[in-house]
């Protein structure tokens, strides 16, 4: 369940009153540290006790190394089966919090407070939870729900932009796939910022509530929430490769541009359609220079992708604005042609 907090967080304070918990544990990083965990605190009335677990801040962090130290930190503070992690942090702490709570003495309750754009609308909710295993993200993790999600929206003035409009991508996103008037509403904005976010965060979070209800293990309708993430994810990855890594957003707008175009291409989307979600897209976000990277380095990490089966390529496209469909495996052809597009871009 998710629950907008009001000013004094008394819905969180009533779930904690409500729930018989032996103690308190609140994961951190030291960004959230400095600016979230005072805003809880001041707000939380629990007669229990906590303690605060905190992490370095960045992805580097979410690893097994990092995931044993809050073991043994829970183990040495003698957390019982009856003990809270609240996860308060962006995805990154949402993951990881949610791996080690769900994990440790085979699994204790834990509840997210998300700080982030992307992880209000996208991270916190789904009961996916992991760490990433060498450069693979997201390698090893659980199917594991929260007791609630909490979001105070106050939490993004502090944000850095970037981060803001890393988070924007996948409201975009949910929009493109799932709801016209949603997408609509979005690129309504013309300065990308917290107030003009904010109204629009409801709306998000439901429709990946609601995909994620429909198809909890990614069966069908939820391969949906990857557009955008096919060839995104293959960009992100390779500019991780060469210590340049760019935000998840910015991956997947560029995936999102890519993945239009490709719709296209396969019939699925008018050229009109396509042109006119680009060049929103285009709006919000700068042009990603992917002219270090060959065709061959990029189709050669969308072989790799989870999401394939039978050495296919599987995408999730847009067959409108606002519907979406998956398994759909696009030729070779079509492929190179959309990063052709998008290279040419630049130049445009
Ligand atoms: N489980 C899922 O379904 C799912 C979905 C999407 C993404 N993810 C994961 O989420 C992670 C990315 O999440 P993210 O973008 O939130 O990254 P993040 O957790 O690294 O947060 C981004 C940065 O913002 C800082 N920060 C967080 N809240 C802040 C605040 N209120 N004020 C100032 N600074 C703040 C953090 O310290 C960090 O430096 C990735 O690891 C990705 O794999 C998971
Ligand atoms: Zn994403």
């Amino acid at each position: 369940m998710i629950t907008i907090l009001n000013d004094d967080f008394s819905q969180l304070n009533s779930f904690l009153h409500e729930k018989s918990f032996s103690r308190i544990f609140i994961l951190v990083d030291e960004n959230t540290h400095e600016y979230c965990l005072p805003v809880l605190l001041g707000n939380m009335e629990t007669d229990l006790g906590f303690e605060i677990l905190e992490i370095e801040a960045g992805e580097e962090m979410k690893n097994i190394q990092t995931a044993n130290q809050l073991w043994e930190i829970l183990t040495e503070m003698q957390a019982d089966r009856k003990a809270l992690v609240i996860n308060l942090g962006g995805g990154v702490i949402t993951d990881m919090g949610g791996f080690i709570a769900s994990t440790y003495k085979r699994g204790i309750q834990f509840i997210n407070i998300p700080t982030t754009l992307l992880s209000m609308c996208d991270a916190s909710i789904g009961g996916k939870t992991g760490i990433d295993l060498m450069h693979y993200k997201n390698m090893v993790g659980t199917f594991a729900f929260p007791e609630q999600i909490f979001i105070y929206p106050k939490f993004l003035e502090t944000l850095p932009f970037k981060e803001l409009r890393s988070g924007f991508a996948e409201m975009l996103k949910h929009g493109l796939i799932a709801d016209k008037a949603h997408w609509e509403s979005l690129i309504q904005i013309h300065k990308l910022d917290v107030e003009a976010v904010v109204p629009h965060i409801q709306t998000s979070m439901d429709i990946k509530q609601d995909v994620v209800e429909k198809d909890f293990h990614e069966r069908n309708i939820r391969k949906t929430l990857n557009f955008g993430h096919t060839i995104g994810h293959s960009v992100e990855s390779l500019c991780l490769s060469q210590g340049n890594p760019i935000l998840h957003g910015e991956a997947v707008a560029m995936g999102m541009i890519c993945e239009a175009h490709l719709a296209f291409l396969e019939n699925l989307i008018s050229e009109e359609e396509a042109a006119s979600v680009i060049e929103n897209i285009q709006r919000y976000y700068p042009y990603l220079d992917i002219s270090d990277f060959t065709d061959e380095s990029i189709t050669a990490l969308l072989m790799n992708d989870k999401k394939n089966t039978d050495s296919k390529i599987n995408f999730s496209l847009l067959t409108g604005i606002g519907s979406c469909t998956y398994d759909h495996q696009c030729s070779q052809e079509n492929i190179l042609k959309s990063l052709y597009f998008y290279r040419k871009l630049n130049n445009a």
